[in-house]
């Protein structure tokens, strides 16, 4: 009876299906935080018309207590919940560690790392970053005798075999994480910016013993080995101006020169192939299920309006005012047939600091040209800082080449289901869907309910049912 209240209101968004990520920390210990409320909200998701819900999945939670020991029981539950409203679901793996709220690695990941600091990628420093694991180790026995992608391929099988009666219904994408934040990316720039402070340009991630290793033979076997002692020595620290040093000097930059060439050929090849090992392992695991497996890309837009492109260098992206370096990574995707997730879709230029010559939508543009090339499908995210007029942004990709596939609304966060919260997401979710109608002209019949009050009644009832 309340769906076909709804009916007036669910409008199809015709190529887009929208899903929306549930909060990071909806399972911990290995069962469901605030299972009503969550339950009650699927329920109003589902009125509203959304396709599903995105669940990550946390390393650090399933395999917590030792390696090869996994627990999916709190994750089972929320894929039978989804399944009950009705709903898909879209899965992330996440191989990665959380900062806010605080999801660890591991404990036996960290463990071994106390000893062995260089599992983990560092800077120039030596500092290392204990938020996912060096792609330098992918392939050495670092892990009791296994490599990383070992237990990730043990991890994705156990996963596989736990959730048989979901995947291809109900779970209908996997997203592999394949780094920093579960972006194919290094960990450039760590912490949080301020929004109101000018990004610094990054600082390159070579310096863990295993990078420099490989560093090391690939200048001697390019004929230059003075070339592979170390990373570049004029770029600039994480949070200084790319013009605090010569490397990334908009012209003359070393960047541009046969060392700067080879630095970020090789730099940017190891990420590349780091998320080719990982995504041709989830297309493996996952060929016989009819599941869409999605990798995701990140955003670098600030410094995109320099010729050298900063920060997308140091994050792993060769791609600069002479160089296209998304082309290569949508190769990659296609090669193992998965498609990219694109956060950023609420980023507009107009927004952006003016001293951070940065270009969210345009590099948005690029990799959009470079993935319709190769032929890889686009889901959009907005990005985790809330951006003014975001929606309008959102919109305005939907209906571009930039997004074809899916948009994760990220992300439904503890509060969310609170009376004073929810009424935005529904409102968001209507604008998406209406283009013409604004909230003024909602029809109204005699007798029936809007959807927003119907909703407003779920989410006071789901407030209730938590307090009893
Ligand atoms: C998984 O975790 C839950 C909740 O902590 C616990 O009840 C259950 O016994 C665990 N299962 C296994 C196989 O350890
Ligand atoms: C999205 O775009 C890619 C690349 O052009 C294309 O191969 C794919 O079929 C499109 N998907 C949808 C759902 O339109
Ligand atoms: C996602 O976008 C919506 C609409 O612009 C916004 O209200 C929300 O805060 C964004 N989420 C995050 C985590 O920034
Ligand atoms: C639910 O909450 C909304 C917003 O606070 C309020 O306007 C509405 O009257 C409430 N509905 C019920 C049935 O209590």
């Amino acid at each position: 009876m309340l769906s076909r209240l709804f009916g007036c209101f669910i409008l199809q968004l015709n190529r887009i299906r929208l899903f929306a990520g549930l909060p990071l920390d909806v399972v911990s210990g290995g069962s469901v935080n605030q299972f009503r409320a969550i339950s009650a909200g699927l329920k109003a998701l589902k009125l509203l018309g959304l396709e599903g819900v995105e669940l990550p999945i946390w390393w650090g939670v399933v395999e917590h207590e030792s390696m090869g020991k996994y627990n999916w029981s709190g994750y089972l539950t929320i894929a039978e919940m989804v399944r009950k409203a009705g709903l898909k679901l879209y899965v992330t793996l996440c191989f990665h560690a959380s900062s806010q709220p605080k999801i660890p690695l591991p404990e036996w990941v960290l463990d071994i790392g106390k000893t062995k600091s260089n599992i983990f990628f560092k800077d120039r420093a030596g500092k290392p970053y204990r938020g996912c694991l060096s792609l330098a180790v992918d392939e050495l026995a670092v892990l009791n005798g296994k490599t990383p992608m070992e237990v990730y391929q043990d991890f994705c099988e156990s996963f596989k075999s736990a959730f048989s009666a979901f995947i291809g219904s109900t779970i209908t994408g996997i997203t592999m994480g394949l780094g920093p934040d579960g972006e194919l990316r290094y960990p450039s720039h760590r912490g949080f910016a301020k929004s109101d402070t000018v990004p610094g340009a990054g600082e390159f991630q070579c310096y863990d013993k295993n990078m420099l290793h490989l560093l090391k033979q690939h200048a001697e076997a390019c004929g230059k080995p003075k070339w592979g002692l170390g990373g570049p020595h004029n770029a600039p620290a994480y949070s200084e101006l790319p013009t605090a040093n010569t490397f990334f000097k908009d012209h003359g930059g070393s960047w541009e020169s046969p060392y700067g060439d080879f630095f970020l050929s090789w730099y940017s090849s190891q990420l590349i192939a780091h998320g080719d090992r990982l995504l041709s392992l989830a297309s493996l695991v996952f060929s016989d299920s009819a599941v869409n497996i999605f990798g995701k890309v990140p955003l670098m837009h600030s410094w995109h309006g320099t010729r050298s492109h900063p920060s997308e260098l140091t994050a792993g992206f060769y791609n600069t005012a002479t160089r296209k370096g998304y082309e290569e990574v949508a190769e990659m995707f296609a090669r193992n047939s998965c498609k990219i997730i694109l956060p950023g879709m609420d980023q507009s230029d107009k927004y952006q600091l003016k001293e951070s010559l940065s270009s969210p939508e345009s590099l948005l543009a690029e990799i959009g040209t470079a993935c319709n090339k190769h032929g890889v499908g686009i889901s959009g995210q907005n990005s985790t800082v809330g951006a003014p007029d975001g929606l309008k942004q959102i919109k305005k990709n939907m209906l571009s080449e930039n997004l074809n596939d899916s948009f994760i609304f990220q992300r439904i966060g503890a509060q969310f289901f609170a009376p004073e919260h929810f009424p935005l997401f529904i409102e968001f979710v209507r604008k998406l869907n209406q283009p013409e109608l604004h909230s003024g002209n909602l029809p109204t019949k005699e007798g029936t309910t809007t959807a927003t009050d119907s909703v407003h009644t779920r989410s006071n009832l789901s407030i209730h049912m938590q307090s009893a």
